[in-house]
């Protein structure tokens, strides 16, 4: 347990000497929302396999970059991809980058993906707020030896989204006049697509949108008391009843296509959001 809170202290005061300090928001950016680092002022930024104590990048994430620096006025950091069980990485190694934000001085946690529609209202191309989650990763990244060092190890997750947040990005997405729906994620391993059977059962559970990220990430916010706001771009509609072979090129170009309205989300809730100072 030592170790690993040196580990998170070393990468921590890594990042600070280069200029990471005092970010406000943390951002976790998936697919389809690349281009938000456009927009952004930015002060400094290291690759994922040049900061000590971060997973070790695979060959798909050599282009993985921490970067910080001003979006609007508020300070921010941002991970320009994240790391996935898929790949195998541990929960631990997943969940990392949220526990150094964390100690970095995040105060609230912004997290983008891409999902397959469960719900038969909710189309392909179109954005999903997430209200809630059902875990079926099977594990949790909170199960360790010394959890409670770091946090409480029976987290609450009465409530694991920001209502605040959520109430914000409608009323963009009304302003803006696109739908953004609201709904509940479910989180498996992947990669594998799922089976038609698996999508019947995954409706059938009161999931509306099912992914292979963010759930991990959402379970450490809450250990560590940081409010998160997440949306999910619909890239591909699970029917089991008129199930496709899946594209991924067409999954990234929905992802794409939605793109703007993601940036527009966030930009907006990110200038009118209110920090409270960190617990
Ligand atoms: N299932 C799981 N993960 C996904 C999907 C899906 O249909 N689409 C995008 N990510």
């Amino acid at each position: 347990m030592q170790m690993m809170i040196k580990e998170l202290q070393d990468t921590t005061e890594f990042l600070q000497a280069r200029g990471f300090e005092n970010p406000e928001i943390g951002i976790i950016l998936g697919t389809g929302l690349g281009k938000l680092i456009d927009e952004i002022e930015v002060i400094s930024e290291v690759s994922y396999n040049h900061i000590p104590g971060f997973p070790t990048a695979t060959v798909e994430f050599h282009r993985g970059k921490l970067i910080f620096g001003k979006l609007d006025d508020k300070k921010v950091v941002v991970m320009q991809g994240r790391f996935h069980i898929y790949e195998g990485y541990s929960l631990w190694d997943v969940t990392f980058p949220v526990r150094v934000m964390k100690r970095l001085g995040i105060k609230k946690l912004l997290i983008s993906n891409a999902a397959g529609s469960l719900n038969p209202k909710f189309k392909k191309g179109e954005i999903m707020l997430i209200d809630d989650h059902i875990n079926l990763q099977g594990g949790s990244p909170l199960a360790f030896r010394g959890v409670e060092q770091l946090g409480t190890r029976f987290t609450d997750m009465s409530a694991p989204y920001d209502q605040q947040s959520g109430r914000i990005m409608q009323e963009i997405a009304k302003e803006n006049g696109f739908p953004l729906h609201k709904g509940v994620y479910v989180a498996v391993v992947g990669p594998q697509l799922e089976t038609r059977a698996e999508y019947r059962f995954l409706r059938t559970i009161g999931a509306d949108a099912v992914g292979m990220s963010t759930v991990p990430e959402v379970i450490v916010a809450n250990h560590l008391k940081i409010p998160i706001a997440a949306v999910s771009v619909l890239t591909d509609e699970g029917n089991p009843d008129d199930l496709k072979p899946v594209d991924i090129q067409d999954i990234i170009e929905t992802a794409g296509k939605a793109e703007p309205q993601m940036i527009t989300l966030f930009r907006e809730l990110i200038k009118r959001i209110e920090l409270k100072p960190a617990e």
